[in-house]
């Protein structure tokens, strides 16, 4: 039986609708949510993202704004504007685009955010926190897979997860989170990399398989165990004749054969992507609330 496609346009849906309840009771109360992104340079991948990012905010009463610098920005320029992000009240959730131009150092940048306005979850505090199980601003794509999860009624509790990929913005933070003593949590988690040997043996004995590799369709129907669930993060883009514009987006996972195998399956587009940017809503919603672990 073909598995179950795990809608992650609805799931982010309900999510939206839950963060903008709370933005209204927020603004009643004279508090008015504000988000500020900075984009260094002009990758078109980037501009399109935080256009997205933007428009999300605005839409649900988020206000935003966009800090443009040139791709030459040196690295004390940027650190000068995120200082100043850091400084300003109006300002509840900073983020800073990545990637950026190669004379700047991300790990430095990302460091320079507030840790109480880290609505990306990327600070070492912010990590930190998470990995010992403290109140923290989680990043938005972990946080997004845990969400689908819970909310499509496959509670990782008990199960073994296999992440594939050990990535600072995904594999990582996600394997912190899932291993937790807490709800979302309490999953046996198992990392792969390009170092591990034989990763569909690790995937086949997996309740829960997530993909953030980064290759497109690497994870193939041989490697899942029948009634499975896959979490595909990839977001790569292949060459397609058919299409106008000559590619598609696809996953890390063989979509078409692992579905005909899996328990239950998110697409690409469709799945994990419309969660991380709802986190990162929700995440605002947080900061402006006055950061995690706040009382109302
Ligand atoms: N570039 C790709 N993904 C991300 C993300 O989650 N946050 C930021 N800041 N930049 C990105």
């Amino acid at each position: 039986m073909p598995a179950t496609i795990i809608d992650g346009n609805a799931v982010a849906q309900q999510i939206r609708d839950e963060v903008r309840r709370e933005i209204d009771v927020l603004r009643a109360r004279g508090i008015d949510p504000g988000l500020a992104v900075v984009l260094v340079g002009d990758n078109p991948g980037s501009v399109s993202y935080v256009r997205g990012k933007t428009r999300d905010a605005e839409e649900i009463g988020i206000r935003s704004t966009t800090i443009r610098l040139p791709e030459r920005t040196t690295q004390e320029e940027l650190l000068h504007v995120v200082g100043g992000l850091n400084a300003d009240p109006k300002w509840h959730g900073v983020l800073v685009q990545l990637p950026l131009p190669p004379q700047i150092s991300e790990s430095t940048v990302i460091a320079a955010v507030s840790p109480g306005k880290d609505v990306d979850g990327l600070t070492p505090v912010n990590v930190g926190r998470l990995f010992r199980g403290e109140p923290a601003l989680i990043s938005c794509t972990p946080h997004g897979v845990q969400e689908l999860l819970m909310r499509s009624g496959n509670d990782p509790a008990g199960k073994h997860v296999v992440i594939c990929g050990r990535s600072n913005l995904v594999g990582k933070p996600l394997a912190g989170l899932l291993m937790q003593k807490a709800p979302g949590g309490n999953a046996t988690v198992t990392i792969c990399h390009t170092g591990t040997r034989d990763i569909g043996a690790f995937t086949r004995r997996a309740d829960i398989v997530v993909a953030a590799i980064g290759r497109p369709q690497a994870v193939t129907a041989d490697m899942v165990r029948a009634g499975s669930v896959v979490i595909d993060v990839g977001v790569n883009r292949i060459p397609d004749a058919t299409k106008k514009s000559g590619a598609r987006l696809v996953g890390d996972v063989d979509f078409d054969a692992v579905a005909q195998k899996a328990g239950a399956i998110t697409p690409v587009p469709g799945g994990v992507g419309p969660l991380t940017r709802a986190m990162l809503l929700a995440n605002t919603l947080i900061a402006a609330k006055g950061g995690p672990g706040s009382v109302d």
